[in-house]
C-alpha cells in the first residue's frame, strides 16, 4: 500500500495560511512556522501525511495564481526558492509530503511562451491555440464568463482560452508542448516534491476540427452551463496523454498525480473514475460528490457505493468536502446549535472511509464561509456573478489561528479579517470537546489502525437518517473489525445492535474524552444500541460476531 492511499491529505491555500512578513499575504516562511501544527509527530498536532499546496508560482493573479508566468520559480508574494526549498526539507523532516499545483491547461498570458507565440514566425508558434479569421471559429465559452476566443492584435489572430482571456490554453497537440511540461514536472521532482495536483485535466485536449457544442436553447442557466461540453473536454486523446505522464511519475518511487477533473453537469461522478484509467493513468482522481450532498446518510450511502462500484478493487478511492472552490462545508451544513455536530460526523465520515481523505486548512476548526462584501470581492468569478454566484474568496479567507486578534498576519489582511474566536485554533486547542480535537483523535485513530487506512469497506445500513459501515483488516497479525455508526438526525436512532457484538468503543463524538471506553459506556434498550441525535460512533467488533445491521 502507498503512502498516498494511506496517507491524510491537507489543502493549503497560501495566501491565507500564515503571513511571516506583515504584508497581509501568506507566505512559505509562514507556513514553515507552522508545520509543527500539522504534525510535530505527537498527537498534540493534526497528524496530516501529507500538504497540497495551491499554486504559489510567479502570476499576474488575474485568477489567483491559476495563472501562471513562470512554472519553475516562486512568486515574490510568498517568497524566494530557497524559502521553498527549506519548506520541503521542514516538511519531510516531519514525515510530510509535499505536492504541488500543476496548471498546465493554460499559462498566464504573461507566461513568455505565450508572448512568443504571439508572433506567427517563433518556434512557439503552435504552442497555444490559434485560429485566423475575421471571426472565431466556433461557440466555445469563457467558463468564467465571455466568449472563450480573444482577439491578439499583435499576431492578428483568435486564441482560446477555457479560463479568462488572460489565461491562454496550451496546445497539446504540439510534442514540444508535453515536453515543456514534462521539464517542468521534472523540475520540482528532482527537487524532491512528492507529486502534483492537476489542474482541470480533463480540459488540456480539444476538438482537432473545433466544431460547435450543441447548446441547450430551453435551460435555464448561464450560457456557459447551457453548452454540452463535448468539443471543448474531455477528448480520448487525454487517456494517452495520462498514460504517458503516468510512466514520467513512476519513474520516480513513491510520487503521485491526483487530478482536478471538471464536471459539466453535476452528477456525471463516472467520468473522474474514468481518468485512473486501469490503473495506468491518474494515481488519483477527485470525486466531488460529497461538495453537493445534502445532510442525509442515504445520501452518503448513495455515493460512496457508486464510486466504489466505479473504481472495483484496483484504483483506490478518495473523498473531499470542501476546497478551494467550493462553499465550506462548514456553512454548506450550518444548522444552529446542531452544526458542530454535524460536522463531527462528516469529520468521522471522511476519516473512516476507505479512500484517501483531503482536508480543506481549517475545516478542522469549523471555519465557515466569510461573508465578503460587494465592494471587498476579488475573485474574478465573485466580481462577474455577484449576487448569483459570490465567488470563491469567502472559502479562502485566512487561517484563524486567534481571535479576534488573529496572527495570521501583523499587517492588513488581503481580505478583510474577521477572525471567530469559537473557529480559532488558540481557542480550540484549549478545549478537549471541540471540533480540533475531534480531528485530531479521528486522524491518529486512522494511522494506528490498518482497518481503517487501508483494510476493507463493508456498507451495511443507510436509511435517511442513519449510515453504517464495518471495516476490517489486519492489525499486528490478527484481525481487526471496526463499525462506524453515524446518525445523521437530530433524533435518536434504535440499531439492533446487541451489547455483545461490541469489544470497545474507540471514539465517540458525545463523550470526546474517552478512549477506548468499554461498550457498557453506550446507551442500550432492550439489548439494542440507541444512538443518540447526530452521534458517531467508531466501535470495536467482536472478532466471530455475524453483523446484521438494521435500523
Ligand atoms: C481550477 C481551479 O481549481 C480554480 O481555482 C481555477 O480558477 C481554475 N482551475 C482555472 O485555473
Amino acid at each position: 500500500m502507498n503512502w498516498w492511499q494511506q496517507g491524510v491529505f491537507y489543502q493549503i491555500y497560501p495566501r491565507s495560511f500564515q503571513d511571516s512578513n506583515g504584508d497581509g499575504i501568506g507566505d512559505l516562511q509562514g507556513l514553515i512556522q507552522r508545520l509543527d501544527y500539522l504534525n510535530d509527530g505527537t498527537e498534540q498536532s493534526l497528524g496530516i501525511d501529507a500538504i497540497w499546496l495551491s499554486p504559489f508560482f510567479p502570476s499576474p493573479m488575474h485568477d489567483f495564481g491559476y495563472d501562471i508566468s513562470d512554472y519553475c520559480a516562486i512568486d515574490p508574494q510568498f517568497g524566494s526558492m530557497d524559502d521553498f526549498d527549506e519548506l520541503l526539507q521542514q516538511a519531510h523532516q516531519r514525515q510530510i509530503r509535499i505536492i504541488l499545483d500543476l496548471v498546465v491547461n493554460h499559462t498566464s498570458d504573461q507566461h513568455p511562451w505565450f508572448q512568443q507565440s504571439c508572433d506567427p514566425d517563433s518556434d512557439k508558434a503552435d504552442w497555444y491555440i490559434w485560429h485566423n479569421g475575421k471571426q472565431p471559429p466556433n461557440n466555445w465559452l469563457g467558463c468564467f464568463g465571455g466568449r472563450g476566443w480573444t482577439f491578439n492584435a499583435q499576431r492578428q489572430a483568435w486564441y482560446y482560452h477555457s479560463f479568462l482571456p488572460q489565461q491562454p490554453d496550451l496546445n497539446w497537440r504540439n510534442p514540444a508542448v508535453k515536453q515543456a511540461v514534462k521539464q517542468v514536472m521534472e523540475f520540482w521532482l528532482a527537487k524532491g516534491v512528492d507529486g502534483f495536483r492537476l489542474d482541470v485535466v480533463n480540459l488540456y485536449y480539444k476538438d482537432a476540427q473545433l466544431r460547435n457544442n450543441p447548446t441547450d436553447w430551453f435551460r435555464l442557466a448561464r450560457p456557459y452551463d447551457r453548452q454540452r461540453h463535448i468539443y471543448d473536454r474531455d477528448q480520448p486523446e487525454m487517456h494517452s496523454l495520462l498514460h504517458e505522464m503516468r510512466h514520467w511519475i513512476d519513474a520516480w518511487p513513491e510520487r503521485m498525480m491526483v487530478g482536478e477533473v471538471m464536471l459539466a453537469d453535476a452528477g456525471n461522478s463516472d467520468l473522474p473514475a474514468s481518468y485512473y484509467g486501469q490503473n495506468d493513468e491518474l494515481h488519483l482522481a477527485f470525486n466531488f460528490e460529497f461538495l453537493r450532498a445534502p445532510f442525509k446518510a442515504s445520501a452518503f450511502h448513495a455515493i460512496i457505493r457508486k464510486w466504489t462500484e466505479l473504481l472495483g478493487s484496483e484504483n483506490w478511492p478518495n473523498y473531499t468536502l470542501s476546497n478551494h472552490d467550493f462553499c465550506r462545508h462548514a456553512s454548506r451544513y450550518q444548522a444552529g446549535k446542531h452544526t458542530q455536530a454535524r460536522l463531527e460526523i462528516l469529520a468521522a465520515l471522511l476519516l473512516t472511509l476507505r479512500g484517501t481523505p483531503f482536508l480543506y486548512y481549517g475545516e478542522e476548526t469549523g471555519m465557515p464561509e466569510q461573508n465578503v462584501k460587494r465592494g471587498d470581492l476579488q475573485d474574478p468569478v465573485g466580481i462577474r456573478y455577484w449576487p448569483l454566484h459570490p465567488g470563491r474568496d469567502g472559502c479562502r479567507r485566512p487561517m484563524m489561528w486567534d481571535a479576534p486578534l488573529n496572527t495570521f498576519s501583523q499587517g492588513q489582511s488581503w481580505l478583510p479579517d474577521e477572525a471567530i474566536p469559537a473557529h480559532s485554533v488558540a481557542q480550540q486547542q484549549q478545549n478537549p470537546h471541540c471540533l480540533l480535537s475531534w480531528y485530531k483523535k479521528l486522524i491518529w485513530l486512522r494511522k494506528k489502525t490498518p482497518a481503517l487506512h487501508q483494510g476493507k469497506l463493508r456498507l451495511l445500513q443507510a436509511s435517511a437518517d442513519v449510515l453504517a459501515y464495518e471495516r476490517s483488516g489486519i492489525n499486528a497479525g490478527r484481525s481487526e473489525r471496526l463499525l462506524i455508526l453515524l446518525n445523521f438526525s437530530n433524533r435518536t436512532q434504535s440499531t439492533s445492535l446487541h451489547p455483545q457484538a461490541l469489544a470497545s468503543c474507540l471514539l465517540n463524538n458525545k463523550k470526546k474524552d474517552q478512549k477506548n471506553a468499554a461498550p457498557e459506556t453506550l446507551h442500550f434498550h432492550g439489548g439494542r444500541l440507541q444512538l443518540q441525535p447526530l452521534q458517531a460512533l467508531v466501535l470495536q467488533l467482536q472478532d466471530d460476531y455475524p453483523l446484521k445491521m438494521y435500523v
